[in-house]
């Protein structure tokens, strides 16, 4: 299989061709994730809530990153690697700089922040000194706290205005992407509005990719999981098969289903 690169998920929006992507936090399952064929492999700072066992993102450091970054890049052959900058890791410019160089010579391609239309002036900072951005956008993890739970985001006009704000950050440089529980209108909406390929998370069928939490996907997140999780482990008979079945499910259209998204 060919390196994945941004511009192999450019040619694929341009081809109309989906993507999947993986959350992976160590060498073992890169390896796997590898062998499945799917493209994207996310660092995601979700492993504080499925690997540290604690009850948001927030408590994770830039060095539990980099450390699972490393990991997760020994195990790689060609999937692209992501990385997200955890809690107030860009907490100024500088910081930004120094945090996203951190995770890009542990082996990112890319790195992924959390925000809104208000990251632009960062995204350009990266991107100029060669560090390309995903932009998380609708529902932000991070800021649980401000939104008083996980619910759903870009309800009513608040659709329209992460409309704006991924053209924005295109605009600013982001070459990538991310919606997180937003109504599937909203999903197609911006993944029509941008050049970028766009890669969700219950944000319907229309994204250009999809991700999920490798954990919840094969079924060993314990207690309840979020309406967009399907378990592909439930039909599968190996961790092997569940991944590719999930890769073709995505390629295919299948996943996510009706039931997996937010009207
Ligand atoms: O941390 C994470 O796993 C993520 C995905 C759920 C998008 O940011
Ligand atoms: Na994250």
């Amino acid at each position: 299989m060919k390196t994945v690169t941004i511009q192999t998920l450019r040619a694929m929006k341009d081809a109309g061709e989906k993507f999947s992507v993986l959350t992976c936090y160590d060498a073992t399952f890169s390896r796997r994730i590898n062998e499945a064929g799917i493209e994207v492999m996310l660092i995601g700072d979700s492993l504080g809530m499925v690997l540290q066992g604690h009850d948001s993102t927030l408590p994770v450091t830039l060095d539990d990153m980099v450390y699972h970054t490393a990991a997760v890049k020994r195990g790689n052959q060609h999937c692209l690697i992501m990385a997200d900058l955890p809690f107030m890791s860009d907490a100024s410019i500088p910081q930004l700089l120094e945090n996203a160089a951190r995770l890009m010579r542990a082996g990112a391609h890319l790195i992924k922040i959390e925000g809104d239309a208000w990251l632009a002036p960062g995204i350009t900072e990266l991107t100029q000194r060669g560090i390309p951005v995903c932009a998380h956008l609708g529902l932000t993890p991070q800021t649980v706290n401000q939104l008083g739970g996980y619910k759903v985001q870009g309800r009513g006009e608040a659709g329209q205005a992460l409309v704006d704000a991924a053209i924005k950050l295109e605009a600013a440089g982001a070459s990538l992407l991310l919606l997180e529980c937003v109504p599937s209108e909203v999903g197609k909406a911006v993944t029509a509005a941008v050049k970028c390929p766009v890669i969700g998370i219950g944000a319907g069928p229309d994204t250009d990719g999809q991700v999920l939490v490798l954990h919840d996907m094969l079924g060993v997140t314990v207690g309840k999981t979020a309406k967009f999780v399907k378990n592909f482990m439930a039909e599968s008979n190996s961790i092997a098969d569940a991944l590719a079945a999930y890769h073709q499910a995505v390629k295919s259209g299948t996943f996510p289903a009706e039931e997996h998204c937010f009207k």
